[in-house]
């Protein structure tokens, strides 16, 4: 098959991911889209980066074996685990072009603010890593970071607690997000692609004033003009998706539509964690 005929591949540790593969399609509706999403084994974030790094190997893996143009790691806490660590991106990924969200997010963060504060918030793991404020840094050094770790933010909305007005998503969102608030920040990275399923409660926290930059989103952005520039679009105008889930397929099923909407078209097929294991590379 030609190259640029082949679907993009995107996986996350859950349903999150489904935030960077709406942006894609919205994007680019001819391209076929291959998500897988660890249903069995969310969330990631809690875990070491030894246990994220074998889970990611295991999925980058199967994402391959369908042949596809891009890897998308739709996923903040698997982003973050590889850092700017090309030689492990390499010897994940091989030959295929892989991405992450962690700097496309923060690209879009640093042409969007203009008081240079930028916060940043995810799981456990990704704050723990440090990986945004780096790219961040990266990009404009005299950019100030606030960060704060949202623990309890990927189970509640993996279980549809998302509503602005529950007590809980107001209680949590008000607990994690004040210091963020207080530092004046302008600029907020969601960089946990569960997050922007939160985003009504998290900008009526913020304020208008706040630039909210969903990191599934950007990534998406950022995978549709590499795409681009490699000349590398699909001609068909009428694209698929196919979804893989390491859990039940009703579950995900049902979930992927509170994700993406109503109307979407998908065929959901099951890969056992069995499965997964033996696309295990990583020695
Ligand atoms: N969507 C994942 C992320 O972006 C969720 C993390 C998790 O599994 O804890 O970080």
């Amino acid at each position: 098959m030609k190259e640029k005929h082949k679907a993009i591949g995107v996986f996350d540790s859950g349903l999150g991911g489904l935030t960077c593969v709406a942006e894609l399609m919205r994007l680019m509706p001819g391209e076929d889209i291959i998500y897988f999403g660890d249903t069995a084994r969310v969330p990631y974030g809690t875990r070491s980066r030894e246990t994220i790094l074998e889970y990611t190997a295991q999925d980058v893996g199967f994402v391959r074996s369908k042949d596809v143009k891009l890897i998308i790691a739709a996923c903040g806490t698997v982003s973050s685990a590889i850092g700017t660590d090309k030689a492990l991106a390499a010897e994940l990924a091989g030959n295929t072009p892989f991405m992450g969200v962690v700097v496309p997010a923060a690209e879009e963060a640093c042409k969007a603010t203009k008081n240079g504060v930028i916060g940043v918030i995810g799981t456990q793991a990704t704050i723990s890593s440090g990986a945004y404020e780096q790219a961040i840094h990266a990009l404009c050094s005299d950019a100030k970071t606030v960060s704060a770790a949202c623990p309890l933010f990927v189970p509640m909305v993996e279980n549809g607690i998302t509503d602005k007005d529950d007590i809980v998503v107001r209680a949590m969102t008000e607990r994690y997000l004040s210091p963020v608030k207080a530092s004046g920040a302008d600029v907020l990275i969601l960089g946990c692609t569960h997050y922007p399923h939160l985003i009504e409660a998290v900008r009526d926290y913020m304020g208008e004033g706040v630039t909210l930059v969903s990191s599934g989103a950007a990534a998406a952005r950022k995978a549709c003009s590499v795409l681009g520039e490699a000349h590398l679009h699909t001609d068909s105008t009428k694209g698929t998706l196919t979804c893989y889930t390491s859990d039940s397929e009703e579950l995900f099923d049902r979930n992927a539509h509170r994700f993406i909407g109503k109307d979407l078209i998908c065929t959901v097929n099951k890969v056992s964690v069995d499965e997964l294991q033996r696309f295990h590379e990583r020695t």
